[in-house]
């Protein structure tokens, strides 16, 4: 195959790469080359790639054509490996936050939270009449402590509301399983503490809702598929659900997905496409579908998701609520499938960022990494009374790469930094990122290799019918690369690492928009095959990429609207273990921003107080 064979970039040493304003390093806009295909199309491209001597020239192909060969497989690069993001502590000092013991329980650190929270009680919801806001989690704890309501009267809205959901109107699919049964049982039990006065924590009685890509007895954990609950038993939950549980939470099912994590439109051959709950025609994002479009459309104040490759912000930004991934390790990924073992983690998905934080509060887990206690980072929660007083926060804000979204997102991202900025007095600072296509080449090799590896043994022992045809696509591309290309990939990691420990040190956190594209159609061709469309998949996922590959926090919060109404994110990538910071911007960001949100056209109102 020498015709075949692309030269490889030749990488300078990474010391000699610039990141200042007028870098001479290129931006390289992503050049996808594949075009959509669904329905009847994925058919054929799957049987080309799963024949014997078809398959392996076309996978050659599209890797050579995606430029995958010359950015990775081929490519020099004078870095050894990197093999984890870990970030081992703490090298910067927050401002306005409150210090927590690690020793704390998940119920003490919500209490912590709360203490963070202004405390002026009509946060004032839905209430006055023209503004939309969903109902937070204080909310709901007002109203059961007030005996306006109890958590059984809500479970029995919830219940009632998805199944309404789930019906010929709307097919949203929101979930693979749910039980009411079990729901029952967890909203009378918290009903009964309310009862005789001892809910555990602000969070009991609140509906939670759980990827099914994550432990939560007493469902399966399908992973979006038929099959991978068959050979991989559930026998506990995750340990972030078991923390919220302890809590008082009430766990209400699992949520949609794409198949295996591996897509971002959401849509589910085997359980449904996610709709949009803003227009029920567009896709929710992926790959936690469910978990992003349960919150926008007011079914739980938060849900549990887990971000791969942008899997938690890229749904969230789609569906207009806040997406959080903290820092690689500060929510363990224990009871959590092993679709990939490096760039992965559970995130949060809530209508809200006060609820972010409370949600963080009971999942985060305060000794990370497998370290003596005195090497740990330590934690912190934002004192979101007092954004007023952060004095010069510096944005790091790359303007080509910025700028490589559609005219409204671009327009939209542009206009609410500068308010954000002359509203707080922070400023923004132009650097250049480089390398932003290699790095997304890089992490496409990592996660492909690890999620091929991790399911080998299953995946042999499959007939391929009871996978879907998208996934099938995507299953025989993940297989395709080796060693060499692997260790490559983790030396374009290492020198990210260090790129954006230069950024970093000009700057708090990097601002880009969440993804490059909103919402796109649902097309009907595409509901029984799925679609492959990696044109938009690049788009989706252009800004995502360092939170996985390097393990950076980050979060995403709805900022406006496109012209055909469907919302846009803005997102803040922050320095290791810079959550209280990252969480106090964004609560900044979203006080400018929530009184225009429009409402949902899918919005479920459970506390009944119009
Ligand atoms: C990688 O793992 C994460 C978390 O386990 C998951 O969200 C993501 O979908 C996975 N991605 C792939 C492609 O396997
Ligand atoms: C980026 O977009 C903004 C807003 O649309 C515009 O003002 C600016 O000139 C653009 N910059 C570049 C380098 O294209």
């Amino acid at each position: 195959m020498g015709l075949l064979r692309a030269r490889g970039k030749v990488y300078k040493p990474v010391k000699d790469v610039d990141i200042g304003k007028n870098s001479s390093e290129p931006y390289t806009p992503a050049d996808v080359k594949a075009p959509r295909v669904a329905g009847i199309l994925v058919k054929i491209f799957v049987w080309i790639l799963e024949s014997w001597i078809l398959g392996p020239i076309a996978v050659h192909i599209l890797k050579r054509d995606n430029r995958i060969h010359k950015f990775v497989s081929n490519a020099e690069i004078p870095e050894p490996p990197l093999f984890t993001p870990i970030h081992a502590s703490k090298d910067h000092t927050e401002q306005e936050i409150s210090p927590i013991n690690l020793d704390s329980s998940p119920i003490e650190r919500v209490q912590e939270a709360i203490n963070c929270l202004s405390t002026d009680t009509e946060s004032g919801l839905c209430q006055q009449t023209s503004t939309f806001r969903r109902w937070t989690i204080r909310d709901y704890s007002r109203a059961y402590n007030s005996k306006e309501t109890t958590p059984l009267e809500v479970a029995k809205r919830f219940l009632a509301a998805v199944k309404n959901s789930s019906g010929p109107n709307l097919k949203m699919a929101f979930f693979i399983n749910y039980n009411e049964e079990d729901i029952i049982r967890q909203a009378k039990e918290s009903t009964v503490r309310y009862e005789k006065g001892i809910p555990i924590s602000v969070l009991d009685g609140i509906l939670v809702a759980v990827k099914d890509e994550m432990d939560c007895m007493p469902y399966p954990t399908t992973g979006g598929t038929k099959w991978l609950h068959k050979v991989r038993q559930c026998t506990d939950d995750a340990i972030c659900v078991k923390q919220l549980r302890s809590c008082g939470a009430i766990l209400v099912g699992k949520t949609n997905m794409h198949e295996l994590g591996a897509g971002t439109s959401g849509i589910n051959p085997h359980y449904g496409a996610c709709r949009n709950p803003y227009n029920i025609n567009k896709v929710s994002g992926g790959s936690s579908s469910g978990s992003a479009a349960v919150v926008c459309a007011g079914l739980c104040p938060v849900a549990l998701g887990v971000d791969g490759g942008g899997s938690v912000r890229m749904p969230a930004a789609l569906c207009g609520v806040v997406g959080f991934k903290p820092t690689a390790g500060r929510i363990s990924n224990s009871g959590v499938l092993p679709l990939n073992w490096t760039v992965g983690m559970p995130g949060i998905l809530a209508a809200t960022v006060e609820d972010a934080l409370i949600t963080f509060a009971a999942v985060c887990n305060p000794f990370p990494l497998n370290q003596p206690k005195f090497t740990q980072p330590d934690l912190s929660f934002p004192l979101l009374t007092s954004s007023q007083s952060l004095a010069n926060i510096k944005f790091a804000k790359y303007e080509e790469w910025f700028n490589d979204s559609t005219e409204d997102i671009r327009n939209c991202c542009d206009h609410t930094l500068k308010m954000l900025c002359r509203n707080y007095g922070w400023k923004t600072v132009e650097v250049t990122v480089p390398e932003i296509e290699e790095m997304r080449l890089a992490h496409y090799v990592t996660i492909a290799s690890e999620c091929t590896t991790s399911l080998g043994p299953h995946l042999e022992k499959l007939k391929s019918a009871q996978i879907g045809w998208d996934a099938r696509i995507g299953l025989r591309v993940y297989s395709s690369f080796d060693s060499k290309e692997y260790l490559n990939a983790q030396r374009i990691r290492n020198r990210q690492m260090q790129l954006h420990q230069e950024i970093f040190k000009a700057a708090d956190v990097i601002v880009t928009p969440t993804t490059g594209v909103t919402a796109y159609s649902l097309q009907d061709d595409a509901l029984d095959t799925g679609e492959l469309d990696y044109i938009n998949g690049a788009a989706l996922v252009r800004y995502s990429i360092s939170g996985n590959f390097l393990g950076l926090p980050a979060v995403t919060i709805m900022i406006g609207c496109d012209k055909g109404g469907m919302p846009i994110g803005l997102q803040f990538i922050g320095k290791p273990w810079s959550e209280a910071t990252l969480l106090h911007l964004a609560n900044a960001l979203q006080e400018l921003c929530i009184g225009s949100y429009p409402k949902p056209k899918v919005f479920f109102n459970l506390l009944k107080k119009e």
